[in-house]
């Protein structure tokens, strides 16, 4: 309990609802914490699968003891005790908790008047929620309990999810005739036509970059309606937030404020944390919102190598891989004759036990020159100095974190808004290159030599300039900086 002074006085309480999935409770944990420096009272709603894997691998309780204003509290997310809610079944928890999620949400809400912590918190005064749980609108709206709109994904892929309608109606979806093969599809050059229908991406962003959800041959596809639907929803909440900087998105950041004025771009909040945290305590954890177990003999392993010599290989906690994309990564990594750090998450490859073995010919070569891990401590990898680019799935948490440490990148996007940030990364900010819809190890080989040695300086040049346009977002005057302290003010506000 949390007692700071008489009830008049007690600060707004805020309601945190991420969807349970890595990417999104990494972000919004950071997000929490920014909120808990500044005296507010926050409560974390995580469903109880969650939960147990922060506590078991992330150290979480103890990143949050030094808040006195901060708890856990969870709720079922409706799937059985066994379910691996991981690989490829990931996504029903999305569609479990749109079905369950409801009611659950109710009772929680309805319980302890409104989570008050018998007074020792006020009643909740407002919820930052996920914009992908739209199932509990219904019952803030019959609280009459204010909402904001989080979004954990890129202004870039927000905004070209927000066009959809428009999309449809020039035609430039469905990406595919209903009895093509998807896998050759993707290859066609039609998907190299320009999308002219998402404004301020005219000239670029080709169709086979829009968001993956796009990928249909049906515009009635349920998982294509529900991200209209789900995106749209966002002009009811009475702000939007995203995990962005201006002078990264500022022209799409524009775009969408047409719709959604009143938002807050506050990013990259992994830094903006660090940053926040060095200036008003002295406390720094090491904890992350890691759901795996962190292995940091890697970073041993990194220490023992030369400066600016490894690729650092990851994608993220979603994406799966063939045993034949395995190999081609594989060869293509060996025959560059670079170092490199790979991230081989242990559900992550498609197929029978032990496929991901090594195959004997590239024995040697990863022996020399490779470190394979299960789960890195990725913030910490990226800031080695030994590691000098990234070869990544494109999700947005780790695109901002290699843009901030001035990392180039190879992107090699699996689905969702990882397709449009990539696009993002290699043709609009030229961070990088591109090998969407591709996956062959000459293709790969090359790619590593041209990021490492071939055009390292140009692509070093740029992602430095990106990330002190970052550093300058998140110090005291910079956009995101002014933004957070315009949110805090605009929570503080909403008190009765
Ligand atoms: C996916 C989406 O692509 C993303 O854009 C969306 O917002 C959430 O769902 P995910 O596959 O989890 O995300 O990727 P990403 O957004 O990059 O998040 C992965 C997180 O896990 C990053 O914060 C990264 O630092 C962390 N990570 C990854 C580790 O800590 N260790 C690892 O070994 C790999």
């Amino acid at each position: 309990m949390s007692h700071q002074g008489t009830a008049a006085e007690l600060p707004p309480h805020i309601l945190i609802f991420p969807l349970p999935m890595q990417g999104h409770v990494n972000s919004m944990l950071k997000l929490a914490e920014l909120l808990c420096l500044h005296n507010l009272h926050v409560t974390m709603l995580l469903s109880e699968f969650t939960h147990r894997r922060l506590l078991l691998h992330a150290n979480a309780d103890s990143r949050f003891a030094c808040y006195p204003g901060f708890r856990f509290v969870t709720m079922p997310d409706g799937l059985p005790e066994d379910h691996p809610r991981a690989g490829e079944r990931t996504m029903e928890i999305l569609m479990s908790l749109k079905e369950t999620g409801g009611p659950e949400f109710r009772r929680l809400m309805e319980s302890t008047d409104r989570l008050s912590d018998a007074g020792g918190r006020r009643p909740v005064t407002c919820v930052i929620i996920d914009g992908v749980l739209s199932f509990s609108l219904p019952v803030l709206e019959e609280m009459g309990i204010p909402y904001i709109y989080i979004r954990t994904v890129g202004a870039c892929s927000f905004w070209a999810n927000f066009c959809i309608q428009e999309i449809i109606d020039a035609g430039e979806v469905p990406l595919k005739g209903k009895d093509e093969d998807k896998l050759t599809y993707w290859k066609k050059k039609e998907m190299d036509i320009m999308v002219t229908s998402v404004p301020g991406m005219e000239g670029f962003l080709r169709r086979r970059d829009l968001p993956g959800f796009c990928r249909v041959s049906d515009v009635n596809d349920s998982g294509f309606q529900t991200i209209k639907t789900e995106t749209r929803k966002s002009t009811k909440a009475i702000a939007l937030i995203l995990n962005t900087f201006e002078d990264l998105e500022g022209p799409i950041l524009d775009q969408i404020r047409k719709h959604i004025p009143n938002l807050y771009s506050i990013g990259p909040l992994h830094t903006h944390l660090k940053a926040r945290l060095a200036v008003k305590t002295s406390y720094s954890s090491r904890a992350s919102g890691s759901f795996w177990e962190e292995d940091h003999s890697c970073v041993t392993w990194l220490d023992s190598q030369p400066a600016k010599s490894v690729i650092y290989v990851s994608f993220g906690s979603v994406t799966l891989l063939t045993r034949n994309e395995l190999l081609e990564f594989w060869y293509g990594l060996v025959n560059s004759g670079q170092r490199f750090l790979w991230v081989m998450r242990p559900d992550s490859i498609i197929g029978k036990d032990g496929e991901s073995r090594i195959p004997v010919e590239l024995e040697e070569g990863t022996k020399e020159r490779g470190y394979l891990v299960e789960w890195a401590p990725q913030e910490e990898v990226l800031s080695h100095p030994a590691v000098c680019a990234f070869l990544t799935h494109s999700g947005w948490n780790s695109t901002l974190e290699s843009v901030m440490v001035g990392m180039p990148m190879i992107c090699w996007p699996y689905f969702a808004d990882q397709m449009i940030n990539s696009r993002f990364v290699s043709e609009v900010w030229k961070l990088g290159l591109d090998m969407k819809d591709s996956c062959d190890r000459m293709i790969i080989e090359k790619m590593v030599r041209d990021i490492m040695v071939v055009r390292r300086d140009e692509f070093l040049q740029m992602a430095n300039h990106m990330a002190n346009l970052g550093k300058k977002a998140i110090r005291e005057g910079g956009s995101s900086y002014c933004n957070l302290d315009r949110l805090i003010e605009f929570l503080r506000a909403m008190i009765p």
